[in-house]
């Protein structure tokens, strides 16, 4: 039987407990960390610095300590209590919430900035998550986030990732958990239904930390042309929209 949506967001907060030193070490050493700091970039160009950021799905802080380097406050927020104490050891001055970024335990025009990376093809309902980020930001304030998008590169994912759960590979990521890959056009219809404006969109990535060494450098050295020239071989998607002042 299909797993209910609160089913699922339980088997996504238990694969994170279970990986979370894993999640750590994958991200800050080798190709995971210039991959991690890649995608970092792309969101930190469109959020003010200096300013106070809710960072969602924050998994073990890497994003919050980077917006903490800048000058910025920040509140890591996810799903995983043991993510989150990964994040609190990194950053012990951020504030740190254990709560779904579908339901946030805010309060209304507090953030100048929200983030979000690499978690928004684990929400159950998009649109709920989008119109909280709405409630909790600022007017003026931002939202930017890169997460997997849709292309032919991503479609076999769910089918990987159900064959790894069966045969048991504890890898991060590696399970069937309903996750959604997004079109360029199903984001943007996204952040406009949300009443984001100024919604921008771009491809980002080519290069994949799984590839072997040489195959990943080659990668990573014709990236800035996929991205530029032919963005639709790129597999994540970054999206930034404003609210508005009334
Ligand atoms: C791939 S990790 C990304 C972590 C971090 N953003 C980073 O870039 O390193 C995905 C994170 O999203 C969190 N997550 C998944 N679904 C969530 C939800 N509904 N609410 C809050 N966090 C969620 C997971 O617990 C996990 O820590």
């Amino acid at each position: 039987m299909p797993l209910t949506g609160a089913e699922r967001t339980e088997k996504v907060k238990r694969h994170y407990d279970e990986v979370a030193e894993i999640y750590d070490r994958r991200y800050t050493e080798g190709p995971g960390r210039s991959y991690h700091a890649h995608i970092s970039d792309q969101v930190t160009d469109w959020l003010p610095l200096g300013g106070r950021l809710l960072d969602i799905g924050c998994g073990t802080g890497l994003f919050v300590e980077r917006y903490l380097e800048r000058g910025g406050r920040a509140v890591g927020l996810d799903i995983s209590p043991k993510m989150i104490e990964r994040g609190r050891d990194r950053c012990p001055d951020a504030h740190w919430t254990v709560a779904t970024g579908e339901d946030l335990p805010l309060r209304d025009n507090t953030f100048d900035a929200v983030s979000s990376l690499l978690a928004f093809s684990y929400f159950k309902d998009p649109a709920r998550m989008l119109a909280e980020v709405f409630r909790v930001l600022r007017p003026g304030g931002r939202i930017a986030l890169c997460t997997l998008g849709r292309n032919f590169l991503t479609a076999g994912l769910p089918a990987i990732h159900t064959l790894g759960e069966l045969v048991r590979v504890r890898q991060v990521g590696m399970g069937n958990f309903g996750e959604r890959y997004y079109s360029d056009a199903e984001m943007t219809a996204l952040f406009d239904a949300a009443s984001f404006v100024d919604v921008r969109v771009k491809r980002c990535s080519f290069a994949h930390l799984n590839l072997a060494p040489p195959v990943y450098d080659l990668a990573r050295r014709i990236e800035p042309l996929v991205e530029r020239r032919l963005p639709y071989l790129a597999y994540n998607i970054c999206a930034t929209g404003r609210k508005p002042h009334p």
